[in-house]
């Protein structure tokens, strides 16, 4: 069933080049669909490219400066003409294989801008703007030409020029991982080099005082604002530098040591797009589609073997110390026992796959500096039976999550993608997960820089051409390339649940999700692995904990997107547990989704209904505060009787003084009632709405 509905259309009534005569100023403007949001391109008295953008009339970007310096080339910055201008209207609606919704509505206006240099190389840049009624995103095309074949890219200069000195949530620019904090100052307090010491990190790398992205905002006026980029493919991840003086981001690409340049390219080619997300109210940019629109259509055709799951898996038991990944400890995780184990659980309980860490020989020495060729991803310790693992499994009706720590020697691993991917494809195996631990081998790479970039790719397409699916760690950042490569399911790239169980730093606090859902989630789905319900951690880390309730941890199933969701919590926590029920009931694949509330890093609830069904599942989560919300079920089918199960937080209950109080209760209701939430101090509420059949 695809019911696609193209237009696209040229027209040039939308933009106008408006030649100002007192200072030469060239200037090309395009609104959005519903002309909330305008774009003006221009230039300045110097030639130098700049775009500014208002809603609703109101500047939200002053005059941002664009352009590129190269390493063998001079500066394509100053002295560029409009040379021609296209504009164009597109429309479609698309189906997602699997997703926060069945279908995605594409509707934008897009001005395309030719600069050319006035004098000396005549070099042509052109800039490609699309306009959503929900944002934009622009990028830089560089065509073929005489004068600009090979491209060595010191520094992409894109700025954003923003209007006040806006309240931002934020983590360093760090080059080689996002698993930090999320901070909230205002921009002009942003201090990622502040941020340098780490306790907890094998690798990272902060130059400059840069965030990484998606960076969100809100003006003083209320508004909200998030900048990212869409289809980051063959170029390095963007850093954005502050300047704090002028209330100015600008472009600072990763780099790497090994070369003077940051992106190296032939032209022709296009840069990822700069987007920018813009909505009045917080919830509005977890609905916003624009990343995923900027991206292009699924190139790998028929995808019905990538099955949204659930999964249980030899991985806490690591975390918390009970077991181990290395053989030589005594304590080994991944035995053919207890891999039966979890089947045998998973099976029981209707859980979909298990991933199994620590399978693989090499975990004595996984860590140091002499990583290359320690892992081979072929060769299972002797008391992990592979081929019995995978026979029992398919006996039960399980899937099998493949493990491949590269501990980022990733040339070992570049090296054995094919056997390594055969082996999968060898025991019908359809889901790994990669992690990328380390500084990079080879030294001077970094993970977010281009190199990278380009080695996170081959693998997706090495395991697309094996129908396999990715679930990649110490990831780079997803910028909506799902939809273009659907095996490309899900990743880490934050602060995940492991932190809870080790980090000297008292773990993620309470607030920490209700930041997450409006700024990381916002660059695609994330592989937490939610569902801890032996909050206090004892008697393996009686020093660390989770610093949520039960119910919060159940709320993220819902409010946290991923197409994999592991239940992460050793089966013993789970037998006998009423609230488990909602965890085997809760769905992974949505018709559609509703963000009913939320403030950053305060609290959201969100509605999704489940493919394929009425039933609806709805999580809500809060911060260290306790508050009391009313919902109204009106995204309920009308006409029919829902059972809503609530699993909500106990009358006493507290993230830290009684995180394990909990209540559930059942009421009937339909598209008119109201629920009435109260959740606890680092509380939430999950609730199921099974439609009943009459
Ligand atoms: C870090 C990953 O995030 C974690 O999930 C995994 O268990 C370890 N690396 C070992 O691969
Ligand atoms: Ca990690």
């Amino acid at each position: 069933m695809n019911s696609k509905r193209i237009f696209k259309t040229l027209c040039f009534g939308l933009a106008i080049v408006i030649i100002n005569s007192c200072n030469t100023i060239q200037q090309s403007q395009i609104t959005s669909p519903t002309g909330n949001i305008k774009v003006n391109v221009f230039t300045l008295p110097n030639g130098q490219a700049a775009y500014t953008v208002l809603y609703k009339n109101v500047l939200v970007l002053d005059t941002s400066l664009l352009g590129f310096e190269f390493t063998d080339a001079p500066e394509l910055k100053k002295g560029l003409t409009i040379a021609k201008t296209k504009t164009q209207k597109f429309s479609e609606t698309w189906e997602m294989p699997w997703g926060e919704q069945r279908f995605v509505e594409n509707t934008y206006n897009e001005l395309t801008v030719l600069f050319e240099e006035q004098k000396g190389l005549k070099r042509q840049l052109k800039a490609e703007f699309r306009v959503y009624d929900d944002g934009f995103g622009f990028r830089f095309h560089f065509p073929k030409q005489k004068n600009m074949e090979k491209v060595f890219i010191a520094e992409e200069r894109t700025n954003f020029n923003l209007t006040g000195n806006h309240t931002c949530w934020w983590i360093p620019g760090d080059w080689d991982i996002y698993e930090h904090l999320i901070n909230k100052t205002s921009f002009a307090d942003i201090d990622a080099l502040g941020k340098r010491k780490h306790l907890n990190l094998a690798q990272t790398y902060i130059p400059v005082n840069a965030v990484n992205t998606p960076l969100t905002m809100k003006t003083q006026d209320g508004l909200y604002l998030s900048f990212h980029e869409a289809a980051l493919i063959d170029y390095s991840g963007i850093t954005l530098e502050v300047d704090a003086e002028n209330l100015q981001m600008r472009s600072n690409l990763v780099g790497s040591e090994r070369n003077p340049y940051k992106v190296e390219r032939q032209t022709p080619f296009n840069t990822p797009w700069r987007t920018v997300q813009i909505a009045e109210k917080a919830g509005d940019l977890v609905e916003s589609r624009l990343i995923l629109n900027l991206n292009e259509p699924n190139k790998l055709g028929d995808v019905s073997w990538i099955k949204p799951t659930k999964y249980v898996g030899i991985w806490w038991e690591m975390h918390l110390e009970k077991s181990s990944w290395d053989m030589a400890s005594g304590r080994h995780g991944a035995t053919t026992e207890n891999t039966k184990h979890y089947i045998d659980f998973a099976a029981a309980n209707g859980i979909g796959a298990v991933l199994v860490e620590g399978w693989n020989t090499g975990w004595e020495n996984w860590v140091g500096s002499n990583r290359e060729g320690i892992f081979d991803f072929v060769t299972p310790y002797p008391d992990y039976d592979l081929e019995e693992i995978v026979r029992y499994s398919n006996e039960k009706g399980v899937r099998m999550i493949m493990h491949h720590e590269t501990s980022s020697a990733v040339t070992t691993y570049d090296q054995q993608l094919d056997t390594a991917y055969a082996l999968m494809n060898h025991y019908g195996i359809d889901m790994v997960k990669t992690g990328y631990v380390g500084t990079i081998i080879p030294k001077g790479e970094y993970h977010h820089g281009q190199w990278m970039v380009n080695h996170y790719m081959r693998v997706l397409q090495m395991a697309a051409k094996n129908k396999v699916a990715v679930n990649s760690h110490e990831p780079i950042m997803a910028t909506g390339l799902r939809r273009t490569y659907p095996n490309d399911v899900s990743r880490e790239g934050l602060r995940g649940q492991e932190f809870n169980a080790w980090a000297s730093d008292g773990g993620n606090p309470p607030h920490h999700l209700p930041t997450v859902a409006f700024t990381r989630m916002l660059a695609g789905p994330i592989d937490f692995t939610p569902g801890i319900f032996n909050i206090k951690l004892n008697p393996y880390k009686p020093n660390n904990q989770v610093n949520t309730t039960i119910a919060h941890q159940l709320a993220l199933y819902v409010v946290i997107y991923s197409p994999l969701q592991m239940a992460a919590d050793l089966p013993e926590y789970y037998e006998g547990h009423p609230a488990f029920q909602f965890i085997r009931d809760v769905g992974v694949d949505w018709e559609q989704t509703r963000v009913i509330n939320g403030e950053i890093g305060e609290y959201i609830t969100i509605a999704r209904q489940e493919r394929e069904t009425l039933n609806w599942f709805l999580g809500s989560i809060t911060n260290e505060t306790a508050r009391e919300l009313v919902i109204k079920t009106d995204f309920l089918k009308p006409g029919i009787t829902y059972m809503a199960t609530i699993y909500a937080d106990g009358i006493d209950a507290h993230w830290d003084k009684n995180p394990t109080s909990y209540k559930i209760t059942s009421i009937e209701v339909n598209s008119e009632s109201d629920l009435f939430l109260k959740l606890a101090s680092g509380g939430g509420a999950a609730i199921s709405l099974i439609a009943k059949e009459d």
